[in-house]
């Protein structure tokens, strides 16, 4: 396939092989044991054996088939495409302190990204192997199931999942942003991997999702995933989502989600 222009289905095709087999060494390893083998941003960021094996499984089957593209990965870092080629971005294991705790909510995700725009992406539950595709366009499915967002219209009625960074400042500040929005929604839930939260969004198995602090690998695929089944994925004040605000909310929902994180500076503090 070197040298042609491919499809997001060529490219999504390309990255559920990858996934499923990086998913597969990943649940291998946990079952083998698992430890720390570095702390990255602060004490409790860990990165396991697991973490760095997988990218470079990852990293290694890309290029076995795709010489040309760059990756961009959580442990390994990259860099940007060229114009026209290829990016694929990789968190080999979303959800690591779930993965070294034994809790069955982490994933591989992997999406590939054209000219600066994801087009396909897909996310696998290294526990459960529940499987969310995307393709720009296509939709988004899991399992052969095509999925919709929920379609509740009242946020008093909503489960909105979020998660916390790594640095205490920040949680703290994250703290108090769900103090004043707990009050608003039916409830908060807080899983433990972002890419997982957006998907379950995708499927209406939470009502909408928001984080401050995410990275590229966080995003790429389950924002994709989200936005196919229909959620609206931005940051704040129509800023594109990234790593001061990602909202994914179904459209009834987004006004007033994205009001309540304005007013509480959701993508302020540390
Ligand atoms: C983390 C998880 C977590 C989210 C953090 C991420 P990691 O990714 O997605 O749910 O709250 O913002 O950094 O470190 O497990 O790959
Ligand atoms: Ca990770």
């Amino acid at each position: 396939m070197t040298g042609s222009t491919p499809t997001p289905q060529d490219l999504l095709e390309i990255a559920i092989r990858v996934a499923r087999d990086a998913a597969a060494t990943a649940a291998r390893m946990r079952a083998e044991g698992v430890s720390v083998a570095a702390t990255k941003s602060t004490a409790t960021d860990v990165v396991t054996a697991a973490d760095r094996a997988v990218e470079q499984q990852v990293r290694d089957a890309l290029r076995a088939v795709r010489p040309d593209d760059v990756v961009l990965g959580e442990e390994y870092g990259g860099t940007e495409a060229g114009a026209g080629g290829v990016r694929w971005i990789v968190d080999p294991i979303d959800g690591t302190v779930n993965y070294l705790y034994g809790l069955p909510y982490c994933a591989v995700s992997l999406a590939a990204e054209v000219d600066g725009e994801v087009v396909a992406g897909v996310v696998r539950n290294v526990s459960t192997a529940e499987e969310w595709t995307a393709t720009v366009g296509g939709g988004a499915w899991r399992d052969g199931v095509r999925l919709r967002c929920s379609t509740e219209t009242d946020l008093g009625q909503a489960l909105v999942a979020t998660g916390f960074g790594y640095d205490s400042g920040r949680r703290l500040h994250q703290a108090r942003v769900i103090a004043g929005l707990i009050e608003d929604v039916r409830d908060i839930r807080r899983m433990g991997a972002a890419a997982l939260d957006l998907c379950l969004a995708a499927e209406g198995r939470v009502d909408a999702y928001y984080e401050k602090g995410l990275a590229a690998w966080d995003l790429a695929a389950g924002g994709l995933v989200a936005a196919e089944a229909g959620l609206r994925v931005t940051g704040l004040n129509g800023e594109p989502p990234g790593p001061d605000l990602v909202i994914a909310a179904p459209p009834a929902l987004f006004a007033p989600l994205h009001t309540r994180l304005a007013a509480l500076d959701a993508s302020g503090g540390p």
